[in-house]
């Protein structure tokens, strides 16, 4: 496992973060997303898609759970696990998702990923956090 630390000063540096991914992430990649309510798990898919050059406005999935974006270079498959227990995650059963069963390959990008009881084999995991020094940062670890 490795494990980088990017600052995040303000709200571009998230969606930022999220766009240099949006551009090199390759099909079948899953994102991880984990911090507190509010913390820029959607700014940073906002930048994804940006990367991705989708063109359709992205909207939080808290309650329709998944939204799904056909317009970029890749599909976008974004979840928002919140409002959902470990035991209705299982009923959806998003490793078709990232094993392509049934969708066409693409970047799956998971707010409240820590709602998940079972993992693909590779992801890249974004722990987006508060450090009293640092200010807002993004953990990402592979
Ligand atoms: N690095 C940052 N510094 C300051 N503000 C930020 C930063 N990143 C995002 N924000 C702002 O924080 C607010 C909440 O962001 P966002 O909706 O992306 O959080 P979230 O983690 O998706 O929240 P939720 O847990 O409700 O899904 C937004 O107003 C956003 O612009
Ligand atoms: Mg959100």
């Amino acid at each position: 496992m490795t494990e980088r630390i990017v600052k995040l000063p303000n709200a571009s540096a998230t969606q930022k973060l999220g766009m240099d991914l949006g551009k090199s992430l390759t099909a079948g990649s899953v994102l991880l997303l984990t911090g507190d309510l509010g913390s820029g798990k959607t700014t940073l898919v906002q930048g994804l898609a940006l990367g991705m050059r989708i063109v359709d406005l992205i909207v939080s999935p808290t309650f329709t759970i998944i939204n799904e974006y056909f317009s970029g270079r890749l599909p976008l498959y974004h979840l928002d696990l919140y409002r959902l227990t470990e035991a209705e995650v299982d009923d959806l059963h998003l490793e078709c998702y990232w094993l392509g069963l049934e969708t066409e390959p693409g970047i799956v990008a998971i707010e409240w990923a820590e709602r998940l009881s079972y993992l693909p084999d590779d992801y890249l995991r974004i722990e987006l956090t508060y450090d009293p020094v640092e200010g807002r940062i993004a953990k990402i670890s592979d």
